[in-house]
């Protein structure tokens, strides 16, 4: 579903498969880059969206992946295997998904499914900037959810676009390396920018135009009852 004019949902939960994030494709002109893949499952509702969108599979150069999750990259290596897509994933995520780890990458622990291995092509560490054309994408390590988060900024039509992954609202666990002080200062982090518009990890299409306000309100209820976003929080904001 189109977003903006060249930026696209094109996984999630309506969209593609229940176990699917969301991603996005941002279309660069002489090629396009996809943000996160979803999984296995959702793979082919992915191809005929990605096509909806008039972009051809094997146009899709990269994968920008927001942590090494399942439901995040788990069909990468189906874009590596029949495209030859690049993927792109923080340092400190590698090691779960070229290990294939079920646990690190949610795969057997949230979904009972086995993840299948794929090798990064370019390791991120935060701070990058890729120009496309038109397009710019900005890294920010986010730790916190896991140890390789990081979000996108998307600068397009003169416009800051935050794609937060689960920095924003994902889940809380020892088991996939989560650190309360790591994500509350990627919280601060990201509080001390200045953003025209906000995409998440688990939501239908839709662009959220108050993230100033979400993000404030997300590092001030973070951690409370060590339930990562406090209760009146969560029925404050419905998605
Ligand atoms: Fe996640």
């Amino acid at each position: 579903m189109k977003l903006l004019s060249n930026f696209y949902q094109v996984s999630g939960e309506v969209l593609t498969h229940r176990f699917d994030a969301t991603a996005y494709l941002v279309n660069c002109g002489e090629f396009s880059v996809l943000i996160d893949c979803g999984t296995a499952e959702g793979y082919e509702k992915l191809i005929e969206n990605i096509k909806k969108c008039g972009v051809e599979p094997e146009n899709i150069k990269y994968i920008f992946g927001t942590h090494g999750h399942y439901d995040h990259v788990g069909a990468a290596y189906l874009f590596k295997e029949k495209y030859g897509t690049e993927v792109f994933l923080h340092e400190k995520d590698v090691e779960r998904v070229e290990s294939g780890d079920g646990m690190k990458t949610t795969a057997e622990l949230l979904y009972g499914k086995s993840f299948t291995a794929f090798k990064v092509d370019r390791i991120l560490k935060g701070g990058e900037n890729f120009s496309f054309g038109y397009i710019n994408i900005e890294v920010i390590h986010t730790p916190g959810h896991t140890p390789g988060g990081v979000c996108y900024v998307l600068e397009t039509t003169g416009l800051k676009v935050l794609i937060a992954g689960d920095t924003l609202y994902g889940g809380f666990s020892a088991k996939i390396d989560s650190n309360e002080e790591d994500w509350k200062k990627s919280l601060d982090k990201l509080c001390d920018r200045q953003f025209d518009l906000m995409v998440i990890g688990h939501s239908n299409p839709t662009l959220l135009g108050d993230a100033q306000d979400r993000l404030n309100d997300a590092r001030n209820s973070f951690a409370h009852y060590y339930n990562p976003w406090f209760k009146t929080f969560k029925d404050k904001y419905k998605y």
